[in-house]
Parts: C-alpha cells; structure tokens; sequence
C-alpha cells in the first residue's frame, strides 16, 4: 500500500461508518469503528507523510510565515496529531467547503487525537437524544440524520469564521457558540471553555489551525 492510501484512509473510513449505518446498523458499529479508527491513526507515522514532501509546505513549527497560495484544506490533513479532527473535517461537506474556500477566512480550532480518543461521549452522540428516543437514538435513517447533524455540530463548535482572530475578541463559531481566547503565561487559552492551544500548526492564506489540548463541545 501507497503511503497517500493509507494517508487517506482514517476519512474515507468514516464515510464508510456512517454510509453503513444508514442501512439500519446498531449504533454498535458506530462506536466500535470509531475506535477502531482511533488506534489506525498511529499507523501512517510509521510512514512517510507525502503531503509533508509537497514544496509548497511551510515549513512545520513555523508560526511567522504566512504560506501564499496554500489553503486550509491543502495543509489541515499534514499534522499528525490532528489526524482523528482532520479527517471529520474532510467528511462534512459544508465544512470542507468552507475550508476549502480561499476568499473565506477561518481559524480551526483542532482537538488532537487523545483528546478525540478520551472524549465522553462519541462526537455524534448527545443525551437529549437518548433521553428522547432510547438506546435506538442511531439507528435507523432517522437515526442516521441524527448522528450526522451531531457530528457537524461537533465540528462546527471548532471553527471560528475569522482570521486573523484577535485576542479577547469574542466570536460565534460556526455552530453559534461565543468563544474568545486569553494569553495565559506565554499560551493561549480558549475560552470561556478554559482549553489550551498547544501549537498553532499552519498559517495559510484563507486562516491557521490551531492545535488544543481540550475539546469545545
Ligand atoms: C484572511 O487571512 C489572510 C492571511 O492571514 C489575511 O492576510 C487577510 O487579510 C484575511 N482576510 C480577511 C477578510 O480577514
């Protein structure tokens, strides 16, 4: 197998997931492959990473420079530790879109992968759901519509519509919730939610990606 197939694998996976679901799968399989897609995540760095190779990179751990030319959506999939959000951004339409639109700004607020791995519950999951229609709140195609509106949302709550973004400026995500981030001794903090930046891991024409400790949803 190609490294750029196995590049690409984790996304197309979950197209898979949630296409295979459609058909009345028990949630189940869902979150088994789910898991399954979290531990495939470590394989690729054993890899080269084609993407990396691509002369139109900036170079990695460069906050400074400003890639002319390179958008969201070229540089998003690169960063290992953001493999699991990455490829949930690349999944949802409206999302990819956007991140893929050079005259719309944004700022990617990406959960790294432990984070992803350790969330309580699933990014498509949400009690109300459950507490309005049981233990079978997936299945079935309404189901279906259900996990998917959630997972959007999920990824929605880590897109700020802006960029540059300033300090202390509140903003709506793309899911609506305000956000604005504080410099707490040299890092940033995003809040109200208290979540650490860690790294910011590209900045390109149309918005950076930022990598977070934490989750926002
Ligand atoms: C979009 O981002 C680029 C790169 O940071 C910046 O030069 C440009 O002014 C931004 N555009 C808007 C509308 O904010």
């Amino acid at each position: 197998m190609k490294p750029a197939q196995l590049f690409l694998y984790p996304s197309a996976t979950i197209c898979l997931i949630l296409a295979a679901s459609a058909q009345s799968r028990p949630l189940f399989s869902l979150s088994k492959a789910f898991h399954a897609l979290a531990d495939q995540i470590q394989v690729p760095v054993l890899f080269p990473n084609p993407l990396t190779h691509n002369k139109n990179m900036p170079p990695p751990e460069n906050d400074n420079t400003v890639s002319t030319g390179v958008i969201i959506s070229d540089v998003i999939g690169k960063t290992q530790s953001i493999a699991i959000f990455s490829g949930l951004t690349r999944d949802i339409d409206s999302i990819s879109r956007r991140l893929d639109d050079a005259s719309q700004n944004a700022t990617v607020l990406a959960p790294q992968n432990g984070v992803m791995r350790e969330l309580k519950r699933k990014p498509w999951e949400d009690p109300q759901d459950y507490a309005a229609f049981g233990e079978k709140a997936y299945e079935g195609g309404e189901g279906e519509d259900r996990a998917h509106r959630n997972l959007r949302r999920f990824v929605e709550a880590h897109v700020v519509p802006l960029s540059p973004w300033e300090e202390g400026r509140k903003v709506k995500t793309l899911a609506g919730s305000e956000v604005w981030y504080e410099t707490k001794e040299g890092k940033k903090v995003i809040q109200p939610h208290g979540v650490e930046v860690v790294s910011i891991a590209d900045k390109v024409a149309n918005g950076e990606v930022w990598v977070l400790a934490g989750s926002l949803a």
